[in-house]
Order: structure tokens, then sequence, then C-alpha cells
């Protein structure tokens, strides 16, 4: 520990938000988040780190009802392709709840900005970074929902760029993230897809090495 550690029941509340922020697909219906939290969530975000500091990320609210279910249409699109190249796994796929995106208090998406390609620091040998930062920021905002008591569902289930031309995002832009944010009933101590049976996460011993990859 040093000087600059936080203190106890800080530190105690930054690991808390770490394992108890989930994936949420159900939300409480005719709920809303208040503009203030709203803004203190994208300011979370906004706070994240960026190759070069670059901060590649637009955020969109969605906020017109038409918009909203276009947007569902296009997921449910893609969730059906997603189950056909499951091949056996299919109907169990079709099954499951992978996005709240009528349920939700508030729909954002996320997208990488355009003119990406004039920033080079970092980005030479791996132009992706700028997508790590974008990830960086919705983590953030993840974890900060979690704390104020919402919940947040990544949904990642459509054609970019299609969604791209319904939100106008420009070229050389690409929408990354479609998050479901509000109230939620509960927040499971599992994530949904070990609950569903879908699959089931891995301990942290089988991804740590040393020297080499093993
Ligand atoms: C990049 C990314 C994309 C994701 N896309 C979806 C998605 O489209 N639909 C969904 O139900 N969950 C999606 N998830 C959530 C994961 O399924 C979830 O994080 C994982 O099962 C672990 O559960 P937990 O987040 O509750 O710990 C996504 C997560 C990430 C990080």
């Amino acid at each position: 520990m040093t000087e600059h550690a936080f203190t106890d029941a800080e530190r105690r509340a930054v690991y808390r938000v770490i394992h108890e922020r989930r994936d949420m697909r159900r939300f409480k219906p005719d709920a809303s988040v208040p503009d203030a939290v709203l803004a203190r969530l994208l300011a979370a975000a906004h706070a994240a780190p960026s190759v070069g500091l670059m901060q590649p990320w637009r955020f969109l609210r969605i906020t017109d009802t038409g918009l909203r279910q276009k947007i569902h249409a296009l997921v449910d699109e893609e969730r059906r392709h997603t189950a056909a190249a499951l091949g056996a796994r299919a109907e169990e796929f079709l099954a499951l709840k992978v996005e709240g995106i009528l349920d939700c208090a508030e729909l954002l998406v996320v997208a990488l900005g355009d003119g990406r390609e004039s920033h080079v620091f970092g980005r030479r040998t791996m132009p992706h970074m700028d997508l790590a930062s974008v990830s960086c920021a919705i983590q953030n905002l993840w974890l900060a929902a979690r704390a104020e008591g919402l919940g947040m569902g990544w949904v990642s289930i459509f054609d970019p760029h299609r969604l791209g031309e319904l939100l106008g995002i420009p070229a050389g832009g690409e929408p990354v993230a479609v998050l479901c944010l509000g109230p939620v009933p509960d927040f499971p101590d599992r994530p949904a897809l070990e609950l569903d049976e879908w699959t089931l996460g891995r301990p942290l011993a089988e991804f740590v090495s040393e020297n080499r990859w093993s």
C-alpha cells in the first residue's frame, strides 16, 4: 500500500462495483434516469483513458421512440442471423434474452468518431487501439451506472453499417455498442449466460502465465 491509496472503505467500494457489475437485459418498466445521473455517467465515460488522448468516442442519446423501435428491429434481425450461424445451438440462442432495448429507461449508442486516421500515436501498428479506448469509456459508464444502482446491457448484435445509416453517422465513424440503461429489478450474482446455462466463465488462473504463453 502506498500513501496514495484510497481508504479501506473506498477501496472496498471500488472492488465491489467491479465484482457486482452485471450485463443486464431486464429493466423496470416505465422507469427513468434523472438528467443529473445521466450527466454523471457520461462524464465518467468521458474520463476514460484513450490512446494518444484521441477521445475517439461519441455518445448518441436515443430519445425518439420510433428510432428506438428501428434499432430494436435491426438487432432482432441480426439476432436471427446469429442464430442461423450458430447451427446446432440456434434454438438455444434464440431462447436467450440478449437485449432490453424496448424496456430500458435510456438507450445510448456509442460510436467511434470519424477522422480517426489522423491519430497515429499508439495506433501505427495497432489501429484498433481506438476501439480499445471506446471500450474503456463504456466500462467506466457501466461501473458508474452500477454504483448509481442502475443496470446496463451492452448490445453488439447489429450490422454497424445499417445502424450507422439510421443514425446519420458519417463515413469513417462506426457504432460499436447499443447500451440499455436504467433501473432493474435486481442484480444477479452471476452472468446471465451462466444462469441460462449457455456457457461458464473460467477462473483467473487459466489466463495468467509467467514469461511465456502457457
Ligand atoms: C463487447 C461486448 C459485447 C457484448 N454484447 C452483448 C450482446 O449483444 N448481447 C448480450 O446479451 N450481452 C452482450 N454482452 C454481455 C456479455 O454477454 C457479458 O458481459 C458476459 O456474459 C459476462 O456477464 P457479466 O457482464 O454479467 O459479468 C457483451 C459484452 C461485451 C464486453
